[in-house]
């Protein structure tokens, strides 16, 4: 299995591995079938970008570092509730909150990697939710390498999930304080959690907003749901490849985002998750199949010999470009 973008599809060759669902969650198209030519059109139409499957050259490439997609999808209606709630004034489910953060302090917990599903491979409906989920899921994965306790994860784990709460609430505030203001009432949710909402969009130089606070202002845990958030929406809005998200970080460190924390989320994030189509510095083509131990120097086939090395033992090799096969009809 692999992920490719929508332009990548060439229905001679590949079938869908996961189903593509549509706003209500139900199944629009089943793992297993070629998509036909119409129907794709149907997917870009809908703005969907991103499709998992298999073909030839991802043959034995199960991608278990993803989340589980059912449990992902779950997650993301658990968010969707929550936000549905607060528009329509009600109570917010704090107790399926306080669940699902701990099912996802778990995931990232037990789990070497974990990489994130696109928000896009999903109808739009959904979207903002399963960004959600997905900064929620990025930011703890920083939040491991600080080695958080577990308290300290879950509040950082329920201020990402509800970063962007106040876009739910009425009035004409920054979304940022609206979420703040919403979060700090609610006596069950920490006032930590709290601050990630309020400040997930000041950067560290001050020149964000609402308050425009800058370096040590910002909490920790805020900034970390900041940089998250970006590269949630590089990867997933804007369909940049991993490799170039983080280029795009690094470029912002001390600018928009501390640092170190800039370099600690590098180190999280594998450069080109297995099923991604490389440029080898031999100049032969070849797939990422699997990530054991460096983030960064996974292991790769030849698409000519179906030869498995890891980059780990081949350190003059280097990975110089992602193969983005433009499938032109
Ligand atoms: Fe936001």
């Amino acid at each position: 299995m692999r992920l490719i973008m929508i332009d990548e599809y060439n229905d001679k060759t590949m079938q869908l591995a996961r189903p593509i669902y549509d706003r209500h969650r139900r199944v629009l198209l089943a793992a297993g079938r070629t998509i036909h030519p119409k129907y794709l059109e149907r997917l870009r139409q809908m703005d969907i970008k991103y499709l998992f499957v298999d073909d030839l050259i991802s043959e034995g490439i199960t991608m278990e570092e993803l989340m589980d997609m059912p449990s992902w999808m779950d997650a993301t209606e658990i968010v969707q509730k929550a936000f549905e709630d607060v528009k329509a004034n009600k109570p917010l489910n704090i107790r399926e909150m306080q669940k699902l953060v701990v099912r996802l302090v778990d995931e990232v917990s037990r789990r070497k990697i974990l990489i994130i599903i696109p928000s896009t491979s999903l109808s739009v409906e959904l979207r903002p939710y399963a960004h959600a989920v997905n900064v929620a899921l990025l930011s703890l994965q920083i939040g491991k390498k600080l080695r958080l306790n577990s308290l300290q994860m879950r509040d950082l784990a329920m201020g990402a999930l509800l970063h962007d709460i106040g876009k739910a609430v009425k009035g004409d505030e920054h979304h940022a304080l609206k979420g703040f203001e919403y979060l700090r009432r609610n006596r069950e949710i920490s006032l930590l959690s709290a601050h990630v909402a309020y400040q997930h969009h000041e950067t560290f130089n001050g020149e964000g907003a609402p308050r425009k606070i800058r370096h040590k202002e910002i909490h920790q845990y805020a900034q970390i749901c900041g940089i998250a958030n970006r590269f949630e929406n590089l990867i997933s809005e804007e369909g940049v490849p991993p490799h170039e998200a983080m280029e795009a970080l690094m470029a912002k460190s001390n600018i928009d985002f501390a640092q170190e924390l800039v370099h600690l989320f590098i180190n999280t994030i594998p450069s080109y998750p297995p099923g991604t189509k490389v440029k080898m510095s031999d100049g032969r083509e070849a797939i990422v199949t699997k990530i054991m131990n460096h983030m960064q120097r996974p292991y790769i086939r030849y698409l000519s010999t179906n030869e498995e090395i890891s980059l780990t033992e081949k350190p003059n090799l280097l990975i110089i470009s992602v193969i983005h096969d433009k499938n032109k009809e």
